[in-house]
């Protein structure tokens, strides 16, 4: 049996199912749960609540340098807190996906952001899923489980317009998908995966199926006794 806990890391653009399946898979192993783009979007609506400009790269290092951090790691309610505001639904605002971009190709800022996600791995003493863009390649390149989800733009479409609501245009979700895409583009390479990476497509699978797959690649030494 492995004497170091299991960490498993999760890559893939919006709209992937990678939110849901991260929850999923730390929910079935008993694991913590990591949503490293929610930081990202927890600085962006802390430099908008503090009004600093976005384009004022060392203004925003600067402020989320400064900046306390609460996550709350459970797969069923993870939250998260910056200097006291609990932003958990904030950062799900529409004016904050806009911006969030701009902070997250801030390269202070993701310095700063990756070493905070490193610790928070290190301390997960009963293992831990952590999702994101960068977590296969920089924040976990180690860790013994390492997933690339993809899908194609079409299911991951449907998929935003169905967690956006119906009542959301369609070519204007389609739009928010591709220009997001576009813009994520520019902070990693999650859409080529990183030797040793294993590339899942969701497109024809169910989140459950999703969910198998990823918990097969488990080394046995992590089987619980
Ligand atoms: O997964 P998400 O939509 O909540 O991510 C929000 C933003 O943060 C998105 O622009 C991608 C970026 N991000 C990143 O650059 N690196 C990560 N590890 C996670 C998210």
């Amino acid at each position: 049996l492995s004497s170091t806990p299991l960490v498993v890391a999760i890559d893939g653009p919006s709209g992937s199912g990678k939110s849901s399946t991260s929850r999923g898979v730390a929910a079935r192993l008993g694991l913590a749960y990591l949503d490293t783009g929610a930081m990202y979007r927890a600085a962006t609506w802390l430099a908008v609540h503090e009004g600093v400009d976005l384009a004022d790269v060392d203004a925003v290092a600067d402020l989320v340098a400064r900046a306390q951090l609460v996550l709350e790691l459970a797969p069923e309610h993870h939250s998260v807190t910056i200097d006291g505001h609990d932003v958990t639904t904030a950062i799900r605002d529409p004016d904050v996906s806009a911006a969030v971009s701009a902070v997250a190709t801030n390269l202070a800022v993701r310095a700063d952001l990756v070493a905070r996600q490193k610790q928070v791995i290190a301390e997960a003493t009963g293992g831990i899923v952590a999702e994101g863009r960068d977590i296969t390649t920089v924040v976990a390149p180690e860790a013994p489980v390492r997933v690339l989800l993809v899908a194609d733009a079409s299911a991951r479409v449907a998929r935003r317009h169905a967690e956006l609501g119906e009542h959301v245009d369609a070519e204007a979700v389609h739009d928010q998908v591709v220009r997001r895409d576009r813009d994520d583009s520019t902070v990693a390479a999650f859409h080529d995966a990183a030797p040793g990476v294993t590339v899942l497509d969701s497109t024809e699978l169910t989140l459950e199926q999703v969910v198998d797959a990823i918990c097969a690649l488990v080394p046995a030494a992590y089987d619980p006794a």
